[in-house]
């Protein structure tokens, strides 16, 4: 199997960096230089990872082609490139459409993939749509592929990947509130990311149970906990938190 990537910004990096941590075969992975440094990082990290500097090339050598580069990028650069019609294409591209995508490569053979960055470490979800064996065989080597056959419930995924740096903007402020507080910023940092990854894990041990009855067993009555939640509540924190998913699913559903 010959990778390649259009595009070596963060989530190539962090796919490759997967790839390489798994056990998946692969004889040669073609990146672009674009991110030069990354690129050059990446390719220091195996001999199977080689930069290119034209994108075209990078089409004709892979035997499955990423497109890991911004909708913007993207627009002005894939009508430029010409694939075979049955080109094996993972488009990485948020709101680019199968639809948009086939008409610009003209190739039948497109998947979109979901990877987040914990990809690196083997871990995370990863949807695709529309079902495909081979996309699947690879990213279960990084991930959980979650098979979508509708793109319109695909989209949803993407609004609610999109919550990643909300997410570690509370880590962040809960551990600047505790430095603020006095704790050395090692300590403060440790604290909040164990608390926030053991209730990770406990929520994926649970999730059958659903996510409501582990809001309801946290909950001393008239504790803090419940005072935290009410608090948030009353100032209409999680209605924003949905109106901004809401907000966001317009974008990727165009
Ligand atoms: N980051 C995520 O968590 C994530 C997750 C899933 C999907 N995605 C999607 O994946 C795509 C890339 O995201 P990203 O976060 O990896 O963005 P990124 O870090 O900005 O990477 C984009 C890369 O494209 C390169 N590039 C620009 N013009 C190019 C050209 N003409 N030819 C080849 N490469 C070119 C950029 O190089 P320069 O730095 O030299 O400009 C950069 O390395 C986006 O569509 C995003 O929606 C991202």
């Amino acid at each position: 199997m010959i990778l390649g990537f259009i595009g070596t910004g963060k989530i190539t990096s962090s796919i490759i960096c997967g790839l390489l941590n798994s056990k998946l075969k692969t004889k040669r992975i073609y990146i672009s230089s674009r991110n030069k440094n990354i690129a050059k990082k990446l390719e220091r990290k195996s001999r199977s990872i080689k930069i290119l500097k034209d994108n075209q090339e990078i089409v004709n050598r892979s035997s499955i082609l990423f497109l890991a580069v911004t909708p913007i990028v993207a627009n002005k650069i894939l009508p430029k490139l010409k694939f075979k019609k049955n080109k094996k294409i993972i488009s990485l591209i948020s709101t680019i459409n199968l639809k948009k995508l086939k008409r610009i490569t003209k190739s039948n053979y497109i998947i979109r993939a979901i990877p987040l960055p914990p990809v690196e470490i083997n871990k995370g979800p990863i949807v695709i749509c529309p079902p495909n064996n081979q996309a699947k065989r690879i990213f279960n080597h990084i991930g959980t592929v979650i098979e979508i056959k509708n793109e319109n419930l695909s989209f949803k995924f993407w609004s609610t990947a999109s919550l990643m740096a909300a997410y570690y903007e509370i880590l962040n402020v809960s551990s600047n509130w505790l430095i603020k507080k006095g704790i050395k910023k090692n300590m403060a940092n440790n604290y909040i990311s164990e608390l926030f990854l053991s209730l990770s894990i406990d929520a994926a041990n649970k999730k059958n149970k659903g996510f409501k009855k582990l809001v309801e067993e946290s909950q001393t009555p008239k504790g803090l906990n419940m005072e935290v939640l009410k608090g948030l509540k009353k100032k209409k924190f999680y209605l924003k938190w949905i109106n901004s998913l809401d907000q966001v699913n317009k974008r990727v559903s165009k």
